[in-house]
């Protein structure tokens, strides 16, 4: 009896113990799938060491890939780890940006949060964050406070991203200071940066670092697209892509001047890196992934941020027509440095012209004093505050007031972060006082404090502190050079809109930008966000100004880029002039820079692109393509099936193309309705914009 009673004891131990050990076994493969189950994300421990997988529609993506960290002064976060608690949840909801692409936003998501511990002496922890959406998935690390990390430097992010294959790829090259270049389309392996001498590479820390910006767009031989990139950077440094062996990336980040890359204290979180998914190109384009990754707006009044289209002076320096300072300068981007561009009367014209033509802002740059030592070895030349004499600041802003314009302020840093934060409340509060709501802010050269880059963490936390800064002061921000959108608009909404691409100014002073350029640009740099492209230069060679410089597209497509590259702030760039008499003007003059509702046509990454979008019951259409001509044709299926509409159509004149009679265009009416199959024909480098209004 006694012995019959030890055995099942025994046995009922045995099995006990078999299904702990199961138990264990099966937590080291964790699985999330997106809510309509076509995307997987797989962790896992190898040899205690984190993993994680990804498939698509049952397709692996990517294949184990290593997750970790390197420290300063300690042992890497990467081994020894075990699983201490998994939780699963999810998450459904709509919600209402404060202005963007799109009325309604939804948020659907599955998420596990999976606690990792060291067994070994230090007991290091943090909880990696997995969340997938349809569109694509986001995962982070959360470190949270503990005896044995408390100060964290950290020397290398070892996240990796292990493709399966050797993809086409849209890239640009990882310069830690711009993201200003044309992209390039290779395969994976075939990512080359040697003929990039840019001097501020990161070459300090990796000799031969092959690295990559992002947002990086690629697609695989069976036609899935995936964009890498990153959401959520507040405190942390900016991210490349370094391209290994064997399709493999790893997460190089942005270094500080001692070589470090992120300086910390637990509790932080890492930015999410993101990678999303799609079928079709168009189909990128309709993904919110980025924004879904941020917190909710934290400003309580919004009341005063108001997307609108503005003109300025601007292209007029950029073209060589003016200047931005008083002195005739060596070196100038301009050739008529002499002549003063924002002086007072000057301003009121730009002012004048706006209040008549539907436009809501004039950016004025050039108004503070300072330029005279641009490019010298002086620091610490602006003060943000004081007017060039010829100037009258406070009359002029009175001036547009009067006239129901808004004046863009300007805030040329020189690159030198360091002497803005001195001037910051200063030049805010007086923006603030005088009636300025919006301000451009550019950081065009090397940063000072030197050793620093524009993309670091000293620098990443200096935008934020601009950012959080204007808000105080009810100001919205435009950012040049600036850190890459994360989709931080979601929760400081004043973050309007940036740069952080090669933009038309490079079609005024360099050999430009190709007409393939903006076929690339939404595929990549629009999807992290917003882009102050400044669209709309109707006076396509400028030969009165400059002879060899020009903008290598049709009118045409000028006017089509207004509904493609979506920005809330939405620059009409060129000198009011060569508005004045142009009826392609109308367009500018009507398109919205506010929508209710997006529509991604069927467009090819690097060739043609077709989008409409929707404001109040009218949409506008906007179809470009690159160097070659095309017919495109497109179901209008999105309109209303009740009514019909009246076309306004500006179209590629005919023996037009970008090289040959740039400017010449056609207006054409026509009614359609929902059943219409729209033909759109393009000029090499030309480009197409509708208006399309419901009948009444
Ligand atoms: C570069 C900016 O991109 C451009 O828009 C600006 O005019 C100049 N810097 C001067 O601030
Ligand atoms: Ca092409």
């Amino acid at each position: 009896m006694k012995n019959h009673n030890l055995i099942y004891i025994l046995r009922l131990l045995i099995i006990l113990s078999f299904l702990i050990s199961a138990n264990t076994i099966a937590q080291k493969k964790i699985k999330v799938e997106s809510p309509n189950k076509n995307i997987s994300v797989e962790f896992s421990l190898e040899n205690r060491s984190p993993f994680y997988k990804l498939h698509y529609k049952g397709k692996e993506i990517l294949k184990n890939s290593q997750l970790g960290f390197s420290l300063k002064d300690a042992v890497p976060i990467k081994n020894n780890l075990k699983i201490v608690d998994t939780t699963f949840s999810n998450f459904s909801k709509m919600w209402q940006p404060v202005w963007g692409t799109e009325k309604t936003i939804l948020s659907s998501f599955n998420q596990v949060k999976i606690t990792l511990q060291e067994i070994t002496e230090k007991k290091r922890k943090f909880i990696f964050v997995i969340k997938a959406f349809d569109d694509g998935i986001g995962f982070r690390y959360e470190f949270p406070e503990q005896p044995n990390l408390t100060d964290v430097t950290i020397i290398d992010e070892l996240t990796e991203f292990a493709l399966t294959e050797n993809t086409d790829c849209w890239w640009i090259p990882g310069d830690y200071d711009s993201y200003e270049y044309l992209y390039n389309n290779t395969k994976l392996s075939e990512i080359d940066l040697s003929k990039y001498n840019y001097p501020t590479r990161g070459d300090r820390n990796h000799p031969n670092n092959k690295a990559v910006n992002t947002p990086l767009t690629m697609k695989t031989k069976n036609n899935i697209y995936l964009s890498f990139h990153e959401a959520n950077l507040t405190d942390y440094a900016g991210l490349t892509l370094e391209i290994k062996n064997d399709n493999k990336m790893e997460v190089n980040l942005v270094p500080w001047a001692d070589g470090s890359k992120v300086k910390t204290k637990t509790p932080f979180k890492t930015p999410w890196r993101t990678i999303q998914i799609a079928e079709k190109p168009e189909n990128l384009l309709n993904s919110n992934l980025i924004l879904n990754l941020n917190e909710p707006n934290k400003l309580k009044d919004v009341s005063w941020i108001e997307p609108m289209k503005y003109i300025g002076i601007w292209w007029e320096m950029h073209i060589g027509k003016s200047s931005w300072s008083r002195k005739p300068q060596e070196g100038s981007w301009s050739n008529n440095s002499h002549i003063h561009g924002a002086n007072t009367e000057n301003a009121k014209a730009y002012i004048d012209f706006a209040a008549k033509n539907n436009i809501k802002g004039v950016l004025i740059e050039g108004w503070n004093t300072g330029w005279e030592d641009w490019g010298t070895e002086s620091l610490e030349y602006f003060d943000f505050v004081t007017p060039y004499p010829d100037f009258d600041l406070e009359e002029i802003v009175q001036y547009a007031k009067e006239k129901g314009v808004e004046i863009i302020g300007h805030h040329e840093t020189g690159g030198q972060a360091l002497n803005y934060e001195k001037h910051l409340e200063n030049a805010f509060k007086l923006y603030n006082r005088i009636g300025i709501k919006a301000v451009k802010t550019g950081y065009a050269g090397t940063i000072i404090p030197k050793g620093e880059f524009h993309h670091g963490q000293l620098m990443v936390k200096h935008y934020r502190q601009v950012l959080e800064t204007a808000a105080k002061y009810r100001i919205m921000i435009d950012a040049h050079e600036p850190i890459a959108a994360t989709g931080l608009r979601r929760t400081y909404p004043n973050m309007m809109t940036r740069e952080g691409v090669r933009g038309m100014e490079w079609n005024a002073w360099s050999t430009g930008n190709t007409p393939e350029h903006t076929t690339i640009i939404p595929f990549t740099r629009m999807l992290s966000g917003p882009i102050d492209y400044t669209p709309g230069i109707f006076d396509i060679t400028f030969d009165k100004y400059r002879k060899k410089e020009r903008v290598h597209t049709t009118l045409a497509k000028q006017l089509a880029l207004f509904v493609i590259l979506y920005s809330p702030l939405q620059m009409a760039a060129d000198l009011p002039e060569n508005y004045k008499d142009n009826s392609a003007f109308q367009f500018i003059k009507e398109v919205p820079v506010n929508w209710e509702e997006s529509k991604y046509l069927r467009s090819q990454i690097g060739d043609f692109v077709t989008i409409a979008r929707k404001n109040k019951d009218n949409w506008y259409l906007g179809s470009i393509t690159d160097e070659f001509a095309r017919i495109l044709h497109y179901k209008l299926d999105f309109l209303d099936k009740d009514k019909k509409y009246k076309a306004l159509i500006f179209k590629d004149g005919k023996n037009s193309n970008w090289e040959k009679n740039p400017t010449k265009f056609k207006i054409e009416e026509k009614i359609i309705d929902s059943k219409t199959i729209l033909r759109i024909a393009l000029a090499k480098g030309g480009g197409q914009a509708i208006i399309l209004k419901p009948l009444k």
